[in-house]
């Protein structure tokens, strides 16, 4: 551990110096000279009169420095039969058009875009064109429906709107422009324009004025330079769940955004300029946002954007394929991709097919790689299987291998150590550390290091109350863990109401608020039950309104189908089981644990704050 140990006391001990250093390995416009200082909320910020562009250090900066016939992005869709490339050069001709076509339509610096698009290489221009600008991002993930469309068209207020006319799953086209015009209808405000880009296997309806032809426009627009921008100015905003159905817009900044993913893609993956990663993923979630697009790209390798499923497009194979067609070095991807491949190939005899000689680690986040995935992958593959731990609101790992660094042994269950910049702690509900050994609330020391969140998108108050107050000097993860003696870090799930459905993570909170908006539900609770799959699923328990006449089935599937419509089909929800009374506690709160428990077949201890231990075995009888 010795490397590793050396790299992480320095960046602890030594914070400024050890950032400032690695801030050297990307082209500033204007180098900072301030390299951790505070805003005008006490909030910590990194590189503060430093200045860049981060599609110059995307795209430009390689252009310049002898790679622009280097792959920069592969688009392989077994979905729409189309396999692609895109060099530096060609990327950053598709980029300075795409930029200049949305100045023309008045985006600058500073101004939101909304972009609602599925994994094709036009979602990735569109957000390049938008740092170029210095203009916002804001990616909602294609599997969302209008309803959450509309919430977070309502919060960014986009200047316009980038959509795709259609997004592609197994043997279906899902028509996004419908989806679009009714979250603009839901929603009070308005943009000045949509420009849709059209897909062969969806044509959308353009309504006249307010929409606009991607390709028409692109086809007549004018390259356009980088804009400067300070370190600080955000880069993008991205939705994540929370316990409340309201979600939070993550802010991401311009510098410490780009130093730390530079610094990540050689000291945690150990990439090296021109090496491809895989990171299969969607666009959508910071996985797509950090290691589909923006680190990959500013570190100059070649990134893969496979629009696809790891199962079933067309089969258990689809990884390896790619693997081996592009000889990726590194890939990465959620365990319930894993686990989907495992349950159809056990014996992983599609990948013994396929010439994997390149593939030197496999990379795991989203949600924790449970023991048997991970014994599983490591008996297959014979190479380091490394579970990292991070969170929308980091945008990097806080736990991980430094596979670049130092490789050290793995442990099953744990997501290692952690990373150099995290100063990670196991504190109990009071603020007091815990001892090795016993599990906690995992809270990081502040100051974050460069690329974690510096607030929630017009929402200052919020993020200091949910992530700030409850332990001072330190960030809350909502993550519960503990340390062992050897200092790897195992994260065991979260403590708040937020799930993790196929490495999607959604609110409970939220899809209670849609369960009980149905007029025959008095009251409801959501919680989320283990699922072999996809790790979690949300099941839901409701109680029905006095004299309400309807069948069980009956309401499960106008529920289910409410859910899909509001949320999406990502939720994943399909079980409601109607009972005659909700376990609470005697101030009122629904013991959402118990439930959980019980649900799972689990034991439970009775809580000592139930109201009345009676309603408890009301709602096992009806459960069961
Ligand atoms: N747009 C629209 N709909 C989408 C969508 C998208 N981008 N992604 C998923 N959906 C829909 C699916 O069509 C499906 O709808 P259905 O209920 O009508 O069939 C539903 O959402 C659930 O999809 P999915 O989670 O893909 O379930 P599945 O059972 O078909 O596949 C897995 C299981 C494990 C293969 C799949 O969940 C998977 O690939 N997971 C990995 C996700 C991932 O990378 N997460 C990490 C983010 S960091
Ligand atoms: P997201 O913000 O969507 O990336 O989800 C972040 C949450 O997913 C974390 O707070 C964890 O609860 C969970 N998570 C992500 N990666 C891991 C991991 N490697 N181990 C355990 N939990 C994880």
């Amino acid at each position: 551990m010795r490397l590793y140990q050396e790299e992480y006391q320095q960046s602890v001990e030594d914070v400024e110096s050890f950032w400032q250093r690695k801030s050297k390995d990307i082209d500033w416009f204007k180098q900072p000279e301030s390299i951790l200082s505070r805003d005008d909320n006490g909030i910590h910020r990194w590189f503060a009169d430093g200045e860049l562009n981060t599609c110059h250090l995307a795209l430009d900066f390689h252009v310049a420095n002898g790679r622009a016939d280097v792959a920069a992005l592969i688009y392989d869709s077994p979905l729409a039969e189309t396999f692609t490339q895109f060099t530096y050069a060609e990327m950053l001709a598709e980029v300075e058009k795409l930029a200049g076509a949305i100045k023309a339509l008045g985006v600058g610096k500073g101004d939101t875009v909304l972009i609602y698009m599925p994994m094709i290489p036009q979602a990735v221009f569109a957000m390049l064109a938008c740092a170029r600008l210095g203009a916002i991002h804001s990616v909602v993930f294609g599997g969302f429906a209008a309803n959450e469309l509309a919430v977070r068209i309502d919060d960014t207020e986009p200047k316009i709107i980038l959509a795709a006319s259609c997004g592609l799953e197994p043997n279906k086209v899902i028509e996004y422009k419908p989806m679009l015009d009714d979250a603009l209808r839901i929603s009070q405000f308005q943009p000045k324009h949509c420009v849709i880009f059209q897909r062969a296997q969806g044509l959308a309806l353009l309504s006249a004025k307010r929409d606009l032809d991607w390709q028409d426009l692109v086809f007549n627009a004018k390259p356009t330079a980088c804009v400067p921008v300070k370190a600080t100015d955000p880069l993008y905003i991205l939705y994540t769940s929370g316990t409340t159905g309201a979600p939070k817009g993550i802010i991401r900044d311009n510098g410490g955004h780009a130093v730390a993913l530079k610094y990540s893609m050689q000291a945690i993956y150990n990439m090296q300029a021109g090496d491809v990663f895989l990171a299969a993923s969607d666009v959508g979630w910071v996985v797509g946002h950090s290691y589909i697009v923006y680190a990959p790209l500013i570190h100059g390798c070649t990134t893969i954007l496979y629009e696809g499923k790891p199962v079933g497009t067309p089969n258990t194979g689809a990884f390896w394929r790619v693997i081996e067609a592009y000889k990726v070095k590194a890939i990465f991807a959620a365990p319930t991709a894993f686990r989907a491949i495992r349950k159809q190939d056990p014996n992983a005899e599609l990948a013994k097919v396929h010439d994997l000689s390149s593939l030197q680690t496999i990379f795991v986040a989203g949600e924790r790689l449970d023991p048997p995935t991970y014994y599983w992958l490591n008996e297959k593959f014979k190479i380091p299987i490394v579970d990292h731990w991070w969170q929308t609101e980091t945008g990097w790992a806080i736990a991980a291998n430094m596979t670049g660094i130092e490789l050290l042994p793995t442990k099953p269950g744990s997501s290692c150590v952690p990373t150099p910049g995290f100063n990670v702690e196991i504190l109990d509900d009071k603020g007091k550390q815990l001892p090795i050994g016993e599990q906690g609330n995992i809270a990081i020391k502040l100051p974050l290091p460069p690329g974690c969140t510096p607030g929630i998108w017009r929402g200052f108050k919020r993020f200091k109350e949910l992530y700030l107050t409850q332990f001072k000097n330190y960030y809350l993860s909502g993550d519960a863990g503990y340390f062992d003696d050897e200092g790897y870090l195992f994260v065991m799930g979260r403590v708040d109401d937020v799930i993790n459905v196929a490495g999607h993570r959604l609110s409970t909170g939220r899809i209670e608020e849609i369960v009980g908006s149905h007029s025959a539900i008095a009251e409801c609770a959501v919680v989320g039950v283990e699922d072999s799959l996809k790790g979690q699923v949300p099941t839901g328990f409701a109680i029905l309104k006095d004299g309400v006449s309807i069948s069980a089935a009956d309401l499960n599937n106008e529920v289910v189908s409410l859910v899909r419509k509001e949320i999406g089909a990502i939720a994943c929800f399909k079980h409601l089981h109607v009972v005659s009374r909700l376990p609470k506690t005697r101030s009122g709160k629904i013991l959402r644990k118990v439930i959980r428990q019980v649900a799972q077949g689990e034991s439970y201890a009775v809580p000592s704050t139930i109201d009345d231990p009676a309603s408890l075995d009301d709602f096992i009888i009806m459960f069961l």
